[in-house]
């Protein structure tokens, strides 16, 4: 339990599975009341049931509008509030998106990318803020990635909707701040989030170990605290900042 997190409300997109599973059980443990927000309806039950009477699951497609509405209007109907947002769930694993140089990437697929990864994620700023305006507080955190930082060769359209959520973020930062909202990002390094990972993906998740001045394989509760601190009042004075969760490859 962390008193500070305790009946706070956070609605965790893409929290049925990988990382943002893990934030979702990390905010259910410190007593916070957690929405399971991914378009995997029986996977986002799932972690409900795994929590219990605190957590609420609901179906989303973050790049449609209204059902980002209706995800926030389900969220005041059962919690009477919205304290934190966590913008996490984006086309990467799970939803699995083309690995290969520039030259191969569908521009179909760079679209679907860009629809969830971005407009998911101003669909679901936008499906927020009246409540937390209305409320004068609210803690948004936006997910980029530690690929932004070194470039990643064989996924531009992933690194590019990455980029592009770290400026995001420093403008709606800007926009909201007399409300007292807080908006920020984190960046995970390469984390090993596949609940079933095959012997490849185990050997890519081991290639950033040598790059890491920590020498492990990054795993996802290894994200979670900075998370909570996110999320928490400890950082009420930051906002339109990008905390790099990496074990020390890119120093910022
Ligand atoms: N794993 C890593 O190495 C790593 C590194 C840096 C950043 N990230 C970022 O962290 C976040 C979580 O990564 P992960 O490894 O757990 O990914 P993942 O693919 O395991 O999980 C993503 C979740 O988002 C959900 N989702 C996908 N499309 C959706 C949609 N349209 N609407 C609602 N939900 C949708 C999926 O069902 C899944 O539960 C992502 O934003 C990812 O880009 C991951």
């Amino acid at each position: 339990m962390i008193a500070a997190l305790k009946d706070r409300v956070v609605i965790v997109t893409g929290g049925a599975h990988g990382i943002g599973k893990a934030y979702c059980l990390g905010f259910a443990n410190a007593g916070a009341r957690v929405v399971i927000a991914d378009i995997d309806k029986p996977g986002a039950r799932a972690v409900a049931s795994e929590i219990g009477a605190q957590a609420l699951a609901i179906q989303v497609d973050v790049s449609n509008e209204d059902a980002t509405k209706k995800m926030a209007t389900k969220t005041l109907e059962r919690f009477s509030r919205i304290d934190v947002l966590i913008n996490n769930a984006a086309v990467f694993s799970v939803v699995p998106m083309h690995r290969g140089r520039i030259e191969t990437i569908d521009p179909d697929e760079w679209d679907q990318l860009m629809a969830v990864n971005l407009r998911g994620l101003f669909f679901c700023c936008r499906a927020v803020l009246p409540a937390m305006r209305k409320q004068q507080s609210g803690k948004i955190i936006n997910i980029a990635s530690g690929t932004v930082f070194a470039g990643a060769p064989g996924r531009i359209h992933y690194v590019t909707s990455k980029a592009a959520t770290i400026g995001f973020t420093r403008t709606l930062a800007r926009e909201v701040g007399a409300d007292n909202i807080n908006v920020n990002c984190l960046a995970p390094g390469n984390t090993l989030s596949e609940e079933n990972p095959t012997e490849q993906t185990i050997k890519f998740r081991e290639s950033s170990v040598r790059l890491r001045s920590l020498k492990r394989i990054q795993m996802p509760q290894d994200v979670v605290g900075a998370m909570l601190f996110l999320a928490s009042p400890l950082s009420d004075f930051m906002t339109g900042q990008t905390v790099n969760v990496d074990g020390g490859i890119s120093f910022l």
